[in-house]
């Protein structure tokens, strides 16, 4: 089992790119199928979750082809309606395969999807809403065996909660439904304004994308497109995230600042330089940071529960308290146990938890136990004394590529043994 083997206390600096966002290349990548033509994408990350994507559409009978951060699928040979278990229980968004597999064939058979274990994590949003689109759903033992009796047909849904993945799965079955679909209480990430971006490419009519009302056109067909993935703000958030744990000074090239401003208004409370040129941002931290008051995870434009660890990570050595609120997913402090091993203060209790500020935080062996709380531990160890062996980096794979490669360019001593 491969470990990230960091000596902390080297202060970043230098530049670095950020590459496209895993949850924008997860949704498109299922809405390939939807077509039967060829797309293309461009910017798409090399990661563990790209290529669990890539093998159910290789397994669903796509022609699929990675090379250089350009993604390649002809999804005219599909062949198959079901999903395997071990290809579903690769990751979370496999359940986006759902709408794209009804909206394309009519039928689908799935089981309950994987991913991190950070909280139950129900679907029952997105069955209700692909019923409420003419899908008839039955649960066989915890297998969704899925059918369109009498074609898919636009609706009015209303989501009980802006769930990023129901409004995807909503957005791509109700693109070639009959008839118009509103979405209302939609989630507003930038991905989701990424997904409509490239379904309409292939000729969709979607309006509304990133505003709490989606509206949804069907269109009887589809062609192919070519598609740039936006860049991961998660990835920026955490970069720079290691980058003030070290004291450092970098600048971030090929992301979208506007996608980042609640992560960057923390940043900025917490006493570091940001200056915004174009697509790049320059970033100074001083030596110690000031712990900012609170952090409330919200859905977008709120800040977003996958930067809650990465900063927790990041602050466990600053001036002060910090109340950290997770209001998105229920077991999201996984990485506080490590953290504690490092000589960090947390308390949790429930969904709150407190940080106490440190004076200084001490290397470990530490374990990961989901994506972004390996992150959070990767975070701490660039600014803990001594070395640090994290432990569970399968979890980073999910979502950051080649990690160890761009945190060594910043002058971090970081290896993968
Ligand atoms: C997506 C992101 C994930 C991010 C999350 C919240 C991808 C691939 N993943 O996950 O990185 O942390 O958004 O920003 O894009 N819920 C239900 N019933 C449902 C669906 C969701 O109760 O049917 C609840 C979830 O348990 C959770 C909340 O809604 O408490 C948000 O989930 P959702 O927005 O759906 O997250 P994902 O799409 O799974």
């Amino acid at each position: 089992m491969s470990r990230l083997v960091i000596n902390g206390m080297k202060r970043l600096k230098g530049e670095a790119s950020v590459h496209g966002a895993k949850n924008s290349a997860l949704p498109i990548l299922a809405a390939t199928l939807l077509s039967g033509d060829e797309s293309i994408l461009h910017n798409c990350p090399d990661l563990s979750d790209v290529s669990g994507s890539i093998n159910i559409l290789r397994y669903l009978g796509c022609d699929v082809e990675f090379n250089g951060g350009t993604l390649v699928c002809n999804s005219r040979g599909l062949n198959r309606n079901s999903i395997p278990n071990s290809l579903m229980r690769e990751m979370r968004s496999s359940i986006i395969f759902l709408g794209a597999l009804l909206a394309r064939t009519g039928s689908a058979s799935m089981c309950f999807p994987g991913g991190c274990e950070i909280g139950p994590r129900p679907i029952d949003l997105h069955l209700k809403a692909l019923s409420q689109l003419g899908v008839e759903i039955n649960d066989d033992h915890g297998v969704f065996k899925c059918y369109v009796p009498n074609g898919l047909s636009g609706a009015k849904i209303s989501l009980s909660f802006p769930s990023v993945g129901a409004t995807e799965n909503i957005m791509i079955c109700a693109s070639v439904a009959e008839g118009t679909t509103v979405i209302t209480n939609a989630a507003r990430e930038p991905e989701i304004c990424d997904l409509a971006d490239y379904l309409n490419s292939c000729g969709a009519n979607i309006s509304g994308a990133g505003e709490g009302t989606v509206v949804i056109d069907g269109v009887s067909t589809l062609k192919g497109a070519r598609h740039t993935i936006i860049p991961d703000r998660i990835v920026a958030a955490t970069l720079l995230a290691c980058c003030a744990s070290t004291g450092g000074r970098i600048r971030l090239d090929h992301l979208i600042p506007s996608h980042l401003g609640a992560v960057l208004s923390i940043y900025e409370e917490c006493g570091c330089n940001v200056s915004i040129q174009g697509s790049s941002i320059c970033f100074d931290s001083p030596q110690r940071l000031t712990a900012p008051k609170i952090i409330r995870t919200m859905p977008y434009p709120g800040f977003p529960t996958d930067a809650q660890a990465p900063v927790m990570g990041m602050i466990a050595k600053s001036k002060g308290t910090t109340l950290f609120i997770e209001n998105i997913f229920e077991n999201r402090y996984l990485h506080v146990g490590e953290l504690l091993r490092m000589g960090a203060n947390i308390k949790v209790e429930g969904k709150v938890a407190v940080s106490q500020g440190v004076e200084c935080l001490h290397g470990a062996e530490v374990d990961a136990m989901d994506l972004r709380g390996a992150a959070a531990l990767i975070v701490a160890a660039l600014g803990a004394e001594g070395r640090s062996a994290v432990g569970g980096i399968k979890y980073l794979d999910r979502g950051y590529e080649n990690i160890e490669a761009v945190l060594s360019n910043l002058g971090g001593d970081v290896k993968r043994i």
